[in-house]
């Protein structure tokens, strides 16, 4: 029990750098360098339960590199990240692939097996963890409906377009219900069409599972659009909020020359007076 004199514990509010306890992703003060550059400086961030977070940043500012230390795919030089509460920087391997396990990641490139069929990939977690064949075939089904690819369970990601093959990369991250979803650059690379396609499914699954999510973007449209839509269950697409307001559970940072230049709402955003922030949005 606290006494009367003890100073109040302390909040992310009162320090980046704290952690609240029912985070699924918190950062304090990671640092990471390659050789001489330190890539990442102090990095501090605390993702909150249902919350999406979009990443933004210019090429290079370490986008992909935070996202896989999100998930101890790497390790960070200093600093901690909790993963779920649990504290994954110097974890060991085994003890992390279960936390991995409850997270899922959308690779900037897709990251898809050529030699094994859209079922295999989309169902490789459940494969290696020796799961039924037959449960496999309907979770790959239902993870393939949710993106709208139905018909390409035996089909190879080499006959795909790179719009399907997102979506198959969708897929395999959700097909294990996933406390918590990366998603890196899902429209890189894709037309205005097929981007709005990814968008709708990301707000989709934001929206019907409240998933907390880290999103990286190099579109700053797409940013927009997932801050100004909901998805509408009864029509199954993504409708326009009201004019002048934007999802409330999902916020922004900005990666910059190591650190974060900007971690807040989308007002804030907008009405930063950071020279920077203001080019960058113009
Ligand atoms: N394993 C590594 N060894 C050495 N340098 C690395 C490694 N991984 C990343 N880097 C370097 O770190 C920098 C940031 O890489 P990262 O891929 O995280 O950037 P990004 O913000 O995702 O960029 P983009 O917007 O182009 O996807 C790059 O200069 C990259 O070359
Ligand atoms: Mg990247």
């Amino acid at each position: 029990m606290l006494e009367a004199t003890d100073p109040a514990p302390l909040t992310a509010a009162d320090d980046p750098a704290a952690c609240v306890s029912d985070s699924p992703l918190c950062f304090q003060r990671v640092t990471l360098g390659f050789g001489p550059r330190i890539l990442l400086d102090a990095i501090s961030f605390t993702l909150r339960p249902g919350e999406t977070r979009i990443l933004l940043g210019l090429a290079g500012m370490g986008k992909s590199t935070l996202l896989k230390l999100a998930n101890g795919l790497i390790r960070p030089d200093s600093g901690e990240i909790f993963l779920f509460g649990q504290p994954i920087a110097s974890m060991p391997e085994p003890a992390l692939l279960d936390l991995r396990r409850r997270t899922g990641m959308v690779f900037q490139e897709s990251a898809l097996f050529d030699s094994l069929t859209v079922r295999d990939n989309v169902g490789w977690q459940l494969i290696e963890r020796g799961v039924s064949s037959e449960t496999i075939d309907r979770r790959v089904h239902r993870a393939l409906s949710f993106v709208d690819l139905d018909n390409a369970f035996s089909l190879y990601p080499p006959s795909l377009s790179g719009g399907m093959r997102r979506r198959v990369s969708i897929a395999r991250a959700i097909i294990d219900k996933p406390d918590l979803i990366l998603y890196d650059s899902p429209t890189g690379g894709l037309d205005p069409v097929t981007s709005h396609t990814i968008n709708e499914l990301v707000v989709k699954e934001r929206d019907a599972y409240k998933t907390p999510a880290i999103l990286v973007t190099h579109r700053l449209q797409d940013a927009f659009t997932m801050v100004t839509h909901r998805f509408d269950s009864q029509t199954n697409a993504m409708v326009p909020l009201p004019k002048g307001s934007f999802d409330p559970l999902t916020s922004f940072m900005v990666l910059h020359e190591g650190h974060l230049l900007f971690d807040g709402s989308t007002d804030e955003l907008l009405s930063s007076k950071d020279p920077f922030l203001k080019d960058f949005l113009a």
